[in-house]
Parts: C-alpha cells; sequence; structure tokens
C-alpha cells in the first residue's frame, strides 16, 4: 500500500504538470482526489490493515493527497497567469499606428457659392426670408401682376398640384417678395435661396427644378442706383475685384423699368468665346424697380416707399463661379466631378 500511494502521487505529479488547460487539471482533480478518486481507494482498503500499520498509511495517505492539493493549486496559478498575459499580448493597442482615415464629404459647389452669397448679402445688410415651393397661384401670379393669360400661367409651362389652377409648384422665388411684404412692413432687405419648377426639358442650361436667390429692397428713396450699386458690390464680391456688370432693359410684369444684367465672361475677359457664345457677357439675372401695383397689392403705399428686386439663378451662378460648362454635372453628383471643388 505504501508503494502504491508512492506511485499514485508520481503519477498524479508528474500528470499535473504536464496539464495546460484549467479543464484537465480538474479531471485530474476528480481522478485522484475525488470521492470516487484514487487516494479514497486506498483509504477505503485501510480496514484491512493492522492497528499499528493503519496509523501511518493514514498519515501518509494525507500527506500525498495534499501534496497533490499543492501542486494542483499552483498549477491553476499558473495557467490563470499565462491566461492573463495572452489576454494582454493580444488585446494590446499601438497607440502610435496611424488611424484608418475617416472620407468625410464635403460641400456641393452650390452650397459653396450660396454660402458665399449668404454672407455677402448679409454682410450688406440683408436677412434671409423662406418660402414654400409648393405655392398658391395668388402670390406667384396674381400678386406678382401675372395676369391670367399669361404664358407661365399655361399648363404645358407650370406643374399645377390642384385642377382649380390655385396651387402649384412655384416657378420663380418671386412669390416670396409678396409673402414678405405682406407681413413686414419697410424698411426691407432680404434674399431668399431656394427651389424653383419648370416644365422644362434636361440639357446643358435646362433642368425641371432648379435655384434662383430672389432679392427685394423696400424703403423711402430707394432708386436704381441702389439696385446697381447692390448688384455690382456683391459681383466683385463674388467674382473678384473689378468684375464688369452690363444692365440692358428688359420686362417683368412685377417690375418697371425692368433689366437683364450679365456679368462679363470670366473664360475670355469680354473679347468673345464658346462659353460666352460670342457674346464676352453672361445673362446672370433679372431684375427691376418693385411695380407700383405689386408695392399696393401687397398693402405698401407706392407713393411713399419704392423699391427694387432681383432673381438670379444659382445653377448659373455657381456655373460661372467654377468655369463649369454643363449644369447637368451639378445633378449628376459624380464624386469625380464633385472632389474637384
Ligand atoms: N422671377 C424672374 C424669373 O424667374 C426673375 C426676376 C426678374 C426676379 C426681375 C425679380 C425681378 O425679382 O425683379 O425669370
Amino acid at each position: 500500500m505504501r508503494e502504491k500511494l508512492e506511485q499514485i502521487k508520481k503519477e498524479a505529479l508528474d500528470a499535473v504538470k504536464n496539464v495546460s488547460l484549467e479543464a484537465e487539471l480538474d479531471a485530474l482533480r476528480v481522478k485522484y482526489l475525488g470521492k470516487k478518486g484514487e487516494i479514497t481507494a486506498i483509504l477505503k482498503q485501510m480496514g484491512s490493515l493492522s492497528a499499528e500499520e493503519r496509523p501511518v498509511i493514514g498519515q501518509l495517505a494525507n500527506g500525498v493527497r495534499e501534496n497533490i492539493e499543492k501542486a494542483i493549486s499552483e498549477k491553476v496559478k499558473v495557467i490563470a497567469e499565462k491566461a492573463l498575459e495572452a489576454r494582454l499580448e493580444s488585446e494590446k493597442i499601438d497607440v502610435t499606428i496611424p488611424g484608418t482615415p475617416i472620407n468625410v464629404g464635403h460641400k456641393h459647389p452650390m452650397s459653396i457659392v450660396l454660402d458665399e452669397a449668404k454672407d455677402i448679402f448679409v454682410g450688406m445688410g440683408f436677412s434671409i426670408a423662406e418660402g414654400p415651393e409648393v405655392e398658391l397661384t395668388k402670390y406667384d401670379f396674381d400678386m406678382m401682376n401675372i395676369p391670367e393669360g399669361h404664358t407661365v400661367r399655361e399648363w404645358q409651362d407650370t406643374f399645377y398640384i390642384t385642377e382649380d389652377e390655385r396651387v402649384h409648384l412655384r416657378c420663380q422665388t418671386s412669390p416670396v417678395q409678396a409673402r414678405v411684404m405682406e407681413s413686414q412692413k419697410p424698411p426691407i432687405r432680404i434674399i431668399s435661396p431656394g427651389r424653383v419648377y419648370r416644365k422644362d426639358e434636361v440639357d446643358a442650361t435646362h433642368s425641371p427644378m432648379f435655384h434662383q436667390i430672389e432679392g427685394l429692397v423696400v424703403d423711402k428713396g430707394i432708386t436704381m442706383a441702389d439696385l446697381k450699386g447692390t448688384l455690382n458690390a456683391f459681383f466683385e464680391k463674388l467674382y473678384g475685384e473689378g468684375t464688369k456688370t452690363r444692365f440692358r432693359p428688359h420686362h417683368f410684369p412685377f417690375t418697371e423699368p425692368s433689366c437683364e444684367v450679365d456679368v462679363q465672361c470670366f473664360m475670355c475677359g469680354g473679347t468673345g468665346c464658346r462659353t460666352c457664345k460670342g457674346e464676352g457677357w453672361i445673362e446672370l439675372l433679372g431684375a427691376g424697380m418693385v411695380h407700383p401695383k405689386v408695392l399696393a397689392v401687397c398693402g405698401i403705399d407706392p407713393d411713399v416707399y419704392s423699391g427694387f428686386a432681383f432673381g438670379m439663378g444659382l445653377e448659373r451662378l455657381t456655373m460661372l463661379r467654377f468655369g463649369i460648362d454643363d449644369m447637368r454635372l451639378i445633378f449628376e453628383n459624380d464624386v469625380r466631378f464633385l472632389n474637384q471643388f
């Protein structure tokens, strides 16, 4: 029995030395120290021993058990330490490795120009007004002195929402003028950027949806000189000092007198090229002195107040600012195009 215990001890200690997993160690604990384990089996046979031998073997068996228990608990610690080391190694973060770059977008060219335009006008004392894209015919046409029978009121030109032709997608930002004048008293100095809609086919210079920036100034003693001064200052800020403008007589129902404003071609500087179709000038907006009838219908006395207004195409402004020759590029959102700005 003595030899048997020595043998168990040797075997068990060897086995403990060789395992590397906690589960294997548990199995060894059961095998040697468990209720049905090898040491228990020896102790069960003690009855067959003599009275002198019994305590000696008992003591020996307890010693062997303690040895094995100690070896196992030491090994538990070793295994836990190794596991911790492995985890620390695998979770190690090298803070000096450069991060993965995140692709952030940037402003669309139209937003760049719109933000610049807003900054310039706000710097001149304008505030920003908004109006609905789904508009009442009353504001877009009636109050803007566009009478029944005018071509823009035709079904082939306008996106009507209702059969009775009282609601439609606005075809210009000018109705915001009427909305502002109805709710605000002079002095008024606003711009109103936004989307407008027309039944146009898509081509290099047309789109059924595009953007305008409307402007309106109403006060005592406002003249055409204020209009020219304001627009000239705007274009010099946007396109650079020395930018030349040209005011041509024109007709709009809501202004009298009316004009169209051209800016000298950015490509040829005015000598004539493909971009300006040989003209030397590029048309950018319509403008004029607010028609007395429009002031009156909006509740402002035209004998006391006068005003100027303008409406410019944001796509045109952007194309001219960056030398873009096809409007479709602005809407296609091809990143190879957008990345250039
Ligand atoms: N609404 C005009 C258009 O879409 C542009 C325009 C012309 C706006 C003259 C104005 C203006 O405010 O005074 O063609």
